[in-house]
């Protein structure tokens, strides 16, 4: 049994942010209905398309079934009034509003079913002065002060950083995730629905430590964990490669010294101790001394990490088109009930006709006529 086996999500989400909360749902055993415009959402096309299928959708969009469904259609929109009467959670990631235009707002949705939960991400939330603005994640690092920690963290003279990977669509996404589950459990106690609004924004300034920092002692994170006694904490270029380590003041930092066989821990005599070994001799030695140590390894070299493999953190993911694919596999290890990260991302409309016939009782005739209207 899955954690979350019973639990139906109506996935109106596209891009990133909505996609990896949604991909989770399902991970953990939610049946998740990815509902699509017919000419499918736009992380279908990302580049570079291998065989037809985008690297991005196909990672962010796996555990889901793939239905498409006009909702600007009276017809469409009449059909997914009827699935969210059999629906637990409904979950999207247009801008702001958009929901209200296509008049599947949360007062239509709660009429329909109280027990629903209806979860938004959207860049600036659904309210407040900047809620009409649309986002991608660099908005969000941009508005949220997280460039300029990367800027003030690496190079203060340098123009603002962002971060490569999508953090503020993938922390907001988990935001929204987590909202779901504690809603999904409030409703268990209740019976009641409730309505999850995520902004872009406000998921990432939640999450950063610097604002204490810098409320409470003027300063960054990054500043204050290079300055002082942790001063040599950090990246280190050895003989083939670099190491990054962490030497926290007390025993970590004893077991380090004792090491080296030094009575202080200057850049110098590190830097020196490391430049002289290989990368693999330099991180067994800090790891059996207990110090914290990771070789800086590659993607090649973190799928084929050994401790990755052991945790089963690649998978192997099987694909009508591409064929047999290997992913980053799923990252919360249950004792009881295990997450499974392996279903593909759905071809467009891949499920009509399962979803369609089981939810709606709708037949392969009056399906074909609806798609030939343009309504699936
Ligand atoms: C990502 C984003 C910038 C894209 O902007 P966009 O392509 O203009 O898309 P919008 O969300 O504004 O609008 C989607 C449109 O498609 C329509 N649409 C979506 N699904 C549909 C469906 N199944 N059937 C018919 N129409 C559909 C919507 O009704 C809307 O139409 P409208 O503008 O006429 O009201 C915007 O969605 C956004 O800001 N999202 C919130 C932040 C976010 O999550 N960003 C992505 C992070 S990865």
């Amino acid at each position: 049994m899955s954690a979350l086996e019973g639990v139906r999500v109506l996935d109106l989400t596209h891009a990133h942010a909505g996609p990896i909360c949604t991909m989770f749902l399902g991970a953990m055993g939610a049946e998740v209905i990815k509902i699509e415009p017919t000419w499918g959402e736009m992380t279908r096309m990302f580049p570079p398309l291998v065989k037809g299928v985008s690297p991005y959708f196909m990672f962010v969009d796996r555990c889901k079934k793939g239905v498409t469904l006009n909702l600007k259609d009276p017809r469409g929109r009449e059909m997914f009034m009827e699935m969210v009467k059999k629906a637990d959670v409904v979950m999207e990631n247009f801008s702001a509003g958009t929901m209200d235009r296509l008049d599947l707002g949360w007062d239509v949705l709660q009429g329909l079913n109280p027990g629903i939960i209806f979860a938004s991400i959207s860049g600036f939330g659904q309210y407040g002065p900047w809620s009409d603005r649309r986002s991608f994640d660099p908005i969000a690092q941009a508005a949220s002060g997280y460039m300029w920690t990367m800027q003030e963290g690496i190079n203060p003279d340098g123009p603002p950083l962002q971060a490569v990977e999508a953090i503020a669509d993938t922390i907001p996404g988990f935001s929204a995730l987590i909202g779901i589950l504690a809603a999904l459990q409030y409703r268990n106690r209740t019976g009641r629905g409730q309505r999850i609004d995520v902004a872009q924004m406000d998921a990432m300034i939640g999450v950063m430590q610097s604002f204490s920092f810098w409320e409470l002692a003027q300063t960054t994170f990054r500043s204050a964990a290079r300055s002082g006694r942790v001063g040599v904490s950090g990246l280190h270029k050895a003989l083939d490669g670099y190491v990054m380590f962490s030497l926290p003041a007390g025993r970590i930092t004893d077991w380090f010294k004792e090491l080296l066989d030094v009575e202080e821990v200057t850049p110098e005599n590190v830097g020196e101790w490391v430049e002289r070994r290989p990368v693999e001799e330099v991180v067994k030695l800090l790891a059996k001394t207990g110090v914290p140590v990771a070789p800086v390894l590659d993607l090649d070299q973190v799928k084929a990490n050994e401790h990755a493999i052991a945790r089963e953190m690649f998978v192997k993911v099987d694909h009508p088109t591409l064929g047999e694919v290997i992913l980053p596999g799923f990252p919360i290890k249950f004792s009881e009930t295990k997450g499974d990260i392996t279903m593909p991302a759905p071809l467009l409309g891949q499920h009509n006709e399962e979803v369609y016939s089981e939810l709606l009782g709708l037949s392969k005739e009056k399906l074909e006529e609806l798609r030939k209207a343009g309504v699936v």
